[in-house]
């Protein structure tokens, strides 16, 4: 019956994974999540309960109920607090509780049997402990360093140091060299020391990773997660969570390529902690921006032109998302819409701070996802577009992407926003965004500035497309 649930509980998953790669069958994806975890906890308590030994069992249920109240607990009130943009925060959190739980299951399956006859099974056994063990400890430090970065605890600009890929290369000799002691010997300190060494290498990696990578660090750590759960999976002879873990590994890898793709940047140079990233110096333009000034704008003046435009494109940033925005973006797309204007949304792969997050926005806020496009639908109609209204994004959509090549974005696929006829960038000053870079597009002659919090302003918007009767 165990084993049923369990078959059951991982198809659940697989679908829970396909239900997710589409915004309309996101929810009936989270719900098989739910549902198939659900089976899976049901069915690991029960199971637990057969254990031969009764008293084992009992305590095994005891464990189990007050574990599973006071997580379910700490994790439904971190849930329900956390917003949206800090999601990426909390799912780093909870990477280090995997790795920390792959560690404490692998040591303790270790100090179980520290010493038994060196066969073949015992080898592997062995093997599978020590992988668990430094994958969690890796995953475990290097989800910390991430949260400390993304809460900007941690300076997010890479940390580099001179032979710092030799240092690290370094850890991982030594610590395969510990792996093989800790076979012949089975000695606990090769595998405590293999901890601790791993431990060090996940902070190291992650320090040596900067700001603009980050999503694809906690998405590529999301991976290196599910790879310690397999490995407790294996040593607790557990198969739904070697299947789980590896769905999660998996996935977490694929995902990681992806956004690799949509940034630009080497899959291989991001995992191996930022390998050939430069560093760059001050921006030397800062002079000639100052002097030249922006061209500054009112609610009114933006009004007149979206309503004036036959065609006017949406570019949602991560200012939206702190704005709380998106409601007053649909209602003034649905005002534009009934004055005959053609509106549409450009969503740029890693807009905000998590995968997703403008799509997540813009479905709560009701904007149908036939105007919403991805990036790469929608960059080339930007030449022909009258207006396009950027709110709150700045990395996304800047120049130097593709015109500098010292710009630390460089190289990134960018929303061409400057191609349009006029645009407008609602943000509350000329600060710059995530990656910490000027941006050259608030300097063009065909941008104009309005300033101010991306929700007030949308407001104004909304007030006065209402309030004025100019369109076709
Ligand atoms: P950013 O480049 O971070 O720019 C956001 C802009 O929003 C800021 O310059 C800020 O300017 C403005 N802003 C903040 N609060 C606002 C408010 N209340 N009203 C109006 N504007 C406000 O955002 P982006 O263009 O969306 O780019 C995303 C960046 O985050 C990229 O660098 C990306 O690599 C990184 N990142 C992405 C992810 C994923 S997976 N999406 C995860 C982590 C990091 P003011 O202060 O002047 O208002």
């Amino acid at each position: 019956m165990v084993a049923l649930a369990y078959l059951v509980a991982a198809i659940c998953f697989i679908l829970s994974l396909g239900g997710l790669s589409a915004p309309s069958s996101a929810r009936r994806g989270n719900t098989l999540g739910i549902v198939g975890m659900a089976i899976a906890i049901v069915a690991t308590v029960y199971a637990a309960t057969k254990l031969t030994d009764p008293v084992i069992g009992m305590d095994a249920i005891g464990f189990a109920a007050v574990a599973i109240v006071a997580g379910g607990a700490i994790g439904a009130m971190l849930a329900s607090r956390v917003q949206m943009t800090s999601m990426p925060e909390l799912v780093a959190v909870l990477h280090s509780f995997v790795g920390a739980a792959a560690v404490l299951v692998g040591i303790a399956s270790y100090v179980a049997h520290p010493n038994e006859p060196l066969e073949a099974e015992r080898v592997v056994h062995l093997v599978e402990c020590f992988l668990g063990v430094i994958i969690g400890s890796l995953t475990f430090t290097g989800s910390i360093i991430a949260f400390g970065k993304l809460k900007e605890l941690i300076k997010s600009k890479p940390l580099v140091f001179p032979f710092r890929h030799g240092a690290n290369l370094a850890l991982l000799l030594l610590t395969l060299g510990l792996l093989g002691c800790f076979v012949m010997t089975q000695q606990a300190w090769c595998l405590y020391a293999g901890t601790a060494l791993f431990g060090v290498l996940g902070v190291l990696l992650v320090m040596g990773i900067g700001g603009a990578d980050m999503p694809v660090v906690v998405s590529m750590l999301n991976s290196y997660s599910g790879w310690a759960a397999s490995a407790t999976g294996f040593l607790l002879g557990n198969d739904l969570l070697i299947i789980v873990g590896a769905l999660v590994g998996s996935s977490g890898a694929i995902l990681s390529y992806i956004m690799c793709k949509a940034m630009n940047r080497s899959f291989i140079s991001v995992i191996l902690g930022g390998f050939g990233s430069e560093v760059s110096g001050p921006d030397d333009r800062a002079e000639a921006f100052a002097a030249k000034g922006v061209n500054r704008a009112g609610p009114e003046d933006v009004a007149e032109m979206l309503q004036g435009a036959k065609s006017v494109i949406m570019v949602p940033g991560y200012g939206m998302a702190v704005a709380q925005a998106q409601h007053s973006v649909r209602e003034l797309t649905e005002l534009l819409q009934k004055k005959g204007v053609n509106v549409r949304f450009a969503i740029h792969p890693v807009a905000g701070r998590l995968p997703g997050h403008m799509n997540v926005l813009l479905a709560e806020a009701n904007v149908p996802y036939p105007i919403v496009f991805e990036m790469d639908e929608i960059n080339s109609d930007m030449g022909d577009t009258d207006v396009v209204l950027v709110l709150g994004a700045n990395d996304i959509v800047n120049p130097d992407a593709l015109e500098n090549p010292k710009s630390p974005l460089a190289g990134m696929p960018v929303l061409e926003v400057w191609r349009a006829q006029t645009v407008v960038v609602i943000k509350r000053s000329l600060n710059p965004g995530f990656a910490g870079i000027d941006n050259p597009l608030y300097y063009k002659d065909n941008t104009m500035m309005l300033f101010g919090d991306a929700r007030k302003m949308v407001e104004a918007l909304v007030t006065q497309v209402k309030g004025g009767g100019h369109g076709h």
